[in-house]
């Protein structure tokens, strides 16, 4: 695993685009692993900014995100369709048609989470994934738990997860409480993984996961396995794991 530490969460951000940069001009037909989340938001801006420039080409692109709400619709706001339209597919040149992201109104769950494994596999795998994590250690939807699932799924959310997606809704009582996310087998099969993370409350997990133990109570533990992991942090994060200690 390789560690960055920038100054601060523009930076993180210029950085993760500037990976994704450089992945799309070496293959234009790349398969982008896509997240939502505060944490990405200011690498999609930068996206954004990059081919408003003619610095990427997103027409041969391809995108698969990782977890989607059950129950919303694209024209709920608080939907990740909605998110992904919002904060990135409509201000780039991508086609929307290759744009995947689980749905979480499918009739049949099964199916659908079958689906969306084959679909990557058809592709050919994820070229690039972009992560988030939350406090728990959580990657996706994949909740710490005894143990992990490998492939997409229907997973619980943890109340520590709807307290803190709780700040994207009116209220509490209208977060959804399942989802439907990748599995940490799909994701760890991405030929590349960025793990994106800046402000205190994220120290302690970051550090979990450069300690060398690897935990289903912490599922980022297991990107310790991955041969091409790169985590970007800011200055906070990297005073507060005193990189020496580990
Ligand atoms: P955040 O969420 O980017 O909003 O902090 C990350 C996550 O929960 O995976």
């Amino acid at each position: 695993m390789k560690l960055i530490i920038v100054e601060n969460y523009e930076e993180i951000s210029k950085l993760a685009a500037i990976n994704i940069k450089d992945v799309i001009n070496k293959n234009p037909n790349a398969i982008l692993g896509l997240a939502t989340g505060g944490t990405p938001l200011g690498t999609y801006k930068e996206l954004i900014k990059m081919n408003k420039e003619n610095e990427i080409d997103f027409s041969k692109v391809t995108t698969v995100n990782l977890d989607e709400y059950i129950g919303l619709s694209e024209r709920n706001t608080q939907s990740y369709r909605y998110f992904m339209n919002e904060n990135l597919f409509n201000h780039v040149n991508i086609k929307k048609e290759n744009t995947f992201i689980p749905n979480g109104l499918a009739k049949d769950i099964q199916e659908e989470t079958n689906n969306y494994d084959k679909k990557i596999d058809e592709l050919g795998g994820i070229d690039i994934q972009i992560l988030g994590i939350g406090t728990n250690g959580h990657i996706a939807f994949n909740e710490p738990s005894d143990f992990l699932i490998s492939g997409t799924h229907l997973t619980d959310l943890t109340q520590s997860t709807i307290n803190a997606n709780s700040r994207f809704f009116n209220s509490i009582d209208e977060v959804p409480k399942t989802a439907i996310t990748m599995g940490l087998g799909q994701i760890m099969k991405s030929k590349k993984i960025l793990l994106l993370a800046h402000g205190e409350n994220k120290a302690e997990v970051i550090k979990e996961v450069l300690s060398g133990n690897i935990t289903s109570k912490n599922p980022a533990t297991m990107l310790q396995m991955h041969k091409d992991v790169t985590i970007i942090v800011d200055r906070t994060i990297g005073d507060l794991i005193k990189i020496t200690d580990i």
